[in-house]
């Protein structure tokens, strides 16, 4: 649930926490879904504000990276407003201070945060210098509320502070999965790695019906059952925690794949479906195969509430993409209250489906697993939300 709300007309230079992390290739970015939302924020504090100015982090650079900057974002918000959002190539100090000060532009993005080590070491002396400019504050960065950054926990002391729209409606859409989590309530987990999602599946495993695992995550638990996976993704050092998970208490909720499309040379693009029993030495596992699809279809259908985080193969490759392309459809499709999370799933869904047939689908990534873990991220309801 979000803290009481506040009422404010007159909110004079203000910051906001976005999360703009974006992936940008060769100056091209290919998931712009995180801009569009950042920007939302605008119908709502364009006209009480005499100055917005937007600061994000991007990616996790090394000191003074150029390959970082936020430059190619501001322009995409730009082209995407139809109206200049000025970079400006700094975090804090003169050049920032002037810019607010003459107004020489009412929408601003300031450079990464985390170009300077003060975000991430959460120094109180960097949230001071950035935001000295300032009268306002509001945190409107999901996909950041997980972790203890100067701008997540600290920026807000320094100004009047709120918790952005944003924000507000991940915590109410993620709270229906945690408020309707007895009934019917299925997590879809892929992706290349199970280390990212140990605790997840540890933390989720007692709430759900049934727990769905493909993707490059799913080789490591059929190794711990003595399957011959050949040259597919293995994590070693967590076979011993898969076997744990599969026979804990709740183990029999895991659902794992019974086929697969198989590879031998992933550059080959050649595909073979075969039963997990005729996986050979050579075989390197890029997609869940037709059973599989069929299996998790029923599950996925007959439930009410899903969860889906993580694609089910190498999709970007259109001959192992089978099976993402077919479990987003049935997601689509499915009357359950549908959430999706994650970087890859969304950008599974812009190519295979329209983000119009999910009920939400977040910005976050590791933020959105980790509350939907239970636990107390340092960036949720620590301030009062904003309402205009
Ligand atoms: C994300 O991409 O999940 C968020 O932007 C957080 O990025 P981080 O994992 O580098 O903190």
């Amino acid at each position: 649930m979000t803290k009481t709300t506040s009422s404010i007309n007159d909110l004079g230079n203000v910051l906001i926490r976005s999360d703009l992390n974006v992936p940008i290739i060769n100056n091209n970015i290919s998931d712009e879904y995180r801009i569009y939302k950042s920007l939302e924020i605008l119908d709502k504090i364009y006209n009480y504000s005499r100055t917005i100015t937007f600061s994000s982090h991007l990616g996790r650079p090394k000191k003074n990276s150029l390959d970082y900057s936020l430059e190619p974002v501001s322009k995409k918000m730009s082209e995407i407003i139809n109206q200049k959002v000025n970079f400006i190539d700094e975090i804090y100090g003169k050049k920032v201070n002037e810019s607010i000060e003459n107004s020489e532009s009412k929408l601003n993005l300031i450079e990464n945060l985390r170009l300077h080590e003060g975000e991430v070491n959460n120094d109180d002396e960097f949230a001071k210098n950035v935001t000295f400019p300032f009268d306002t504050y509001i945190f409107d960065a999901f996909g950041a509320s997980h972790r203890n950054h100067a701008s997540v926990v600290s920026f807000g002391k320094y100004l009047d502070s709120y918790q952005g729209p944003l924000m507000n409606n991940e915590i109410e859409q993620l709270d229906k999965l945690l408020v309707n989590e007895k009934t019917g309530y299925v997590v879809l987990l892929g992706g290349a790695k199970i280390s990212d999602k140990l605790s997840l599946i540890d933390n989720l495993l007692p709430k759900v019906e049934h727990l769905l695992i493909g993707g490059g995550m799913c080789f490591t638990f059929l190794k711990s059952m003595g399957y011959e996976i050949g040259n597919s993704l293995l994590e070693d050092s967590f076979i011993s925690k898969a076997k744990e998970l599969l026979n804990s208490e709740h183990g029999h909720k895991i659902v794992l794949p019974s086929d697969f499309g198989v590879t031998e040379l992933i550059e080959s693009e050649l595909r073979e479906d075969i039963n997990i029993e005729d996986f050979r030495n050579n075989h390197i596992g890029i997609d869940i195969g037709p059973n599989t699809i069929s299996e998790f279809a029923s599950i996925l259908l007959s439930s009410k509430n899903i969860f889906w985080n993580g694609p089910m193969g190498v999709f970007e490759i259109d001959k192992f993409s089978k099976g993402t392309q077919e479990i987003t459809e049935i997601i689509a499709k499915s009357s359950a209250y549908t959430c999706i999370g994650g970087g890859d799933s969304v950008s599974a869904i812009n190519k295979f489906s329209n983000i119009q047939y999910f009920n939400h689908i977040s910005t976050g990534g590791g933020a959105s697993l980790e509350y939907l873990e239970g636990k107390k991220l340092p960036g949720v309801n620590i301030y009062n939300s904003l309402i205009i």
